[in-house]
């Protein structure tokens, strides 16, 4: 399977100049790659104005929980689609920090599924502690998270593991390939209790936190990831660009 790369550009750049730049550069280097599969999630705002191409598709970083209706500021599954993404961040640290719970995350992601949106669902554990109790919190999370989410709709789930602690540092903030792997296998058998296993296994485990073109390899490599997140890196395009040629396996 092609591995996918994700783009979280967060509350940045500050103008449309630089967001098309930014989009331009990563698009000369996507249109030289065959193996992978990239989406870049700018601000709302920006996303009619940057132009997919083959292997380079856009995704927005949060929707409202409802379809329609008067909520001042909101920016709707429907309206983000016609906007030019086809995929939807949700459930993002950032976003669950400023008070979404797990029954709104799932809300999202129901309603973006039923809008025709692929889900890059994120979720990680702020703290481990000794006795590993995070991991029965992580469980409850998945499961509240795609709780009523039918077979055929898991079809276009991206899960996204990643640690809270590991957001926003340098390579070495970063959890290791290792422990992505174990954490990966216990979200995979979550879902087959889910959805079953065959399923289970087709659903893609991306890293996400401090990847760097230092270690996105590592996590690829011996952390078997279905993919990256990356957040900070994706800013500047020369490194982002490693990402993308080690993701493809031609850097
Ligand atoms: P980071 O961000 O790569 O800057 O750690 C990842 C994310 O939070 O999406």
């Amino acid at each position: 399977m092609k591995k996918i790369v994700v783009a979280n550009w967060k509350m940045n750049p500050e103008t449309p100049r630089e967001a098309r730049r930014l989009f331009a550069k990563v698009k000369r280097t996507a249109d030289r790659l065959r193996r992978i599969a990239i989406v870049v999630c700018p601000p709302a705002v920006f996303l009619s104005l940057l132009r997919p191409g083959k292997n380079l598709v856009l995704g927005g970083q949060d929707i409202f929980n409802e379809p329609r209706g008067a909520f001042t500021g909101s920016i709707s599954a429907a309206q983000i689609k016609y906007a030019g993404a086809g995929h939807i961040i949700i459930g993002h640290s950032e976003r669950r920090r400023l008070g979404e719970t797990d029954e709104l995350v799932n809300k999202k992601v129901r309603l973006a599924l039923k809008t025709g949106l692929k889900v890059i669902l994120c979720l990680g554990e702020t703290a481990r502690d000794e006795r590993s109790d995070y991991l029965r919190a992580l469980r409850g999370m998945l499961e509240r998270d795609l709780d009523r989410v039918s077979r055929a709709e898991a079809k276009d789930l991206i899960i996204v593991y990643e640690p809270v602690w590991a957001i926003g540092g340098s390579a070495s903030s970063a959890d290791t390939p290792e422990d992505f792997l174990e954490h990966a296998l216990f979200l995979k058998k979550v879902l087959a209790a889910g959805f079953g296993q065959n399923l289970a296994l087709s659903i893609p485990i991306l890293y996400g936190g401090s990847v760097t073109p230092e270690n996105a390899a590592d996590f690829l490599g011996r952390g078997e990831a279905a993919g990256l997140l990356v957040g900070h890196e994706s800013l500047r395009a020369d490194r982002f660009n490693v990402i993308l040629r080690l993701a493809d396996g031609s850097a």
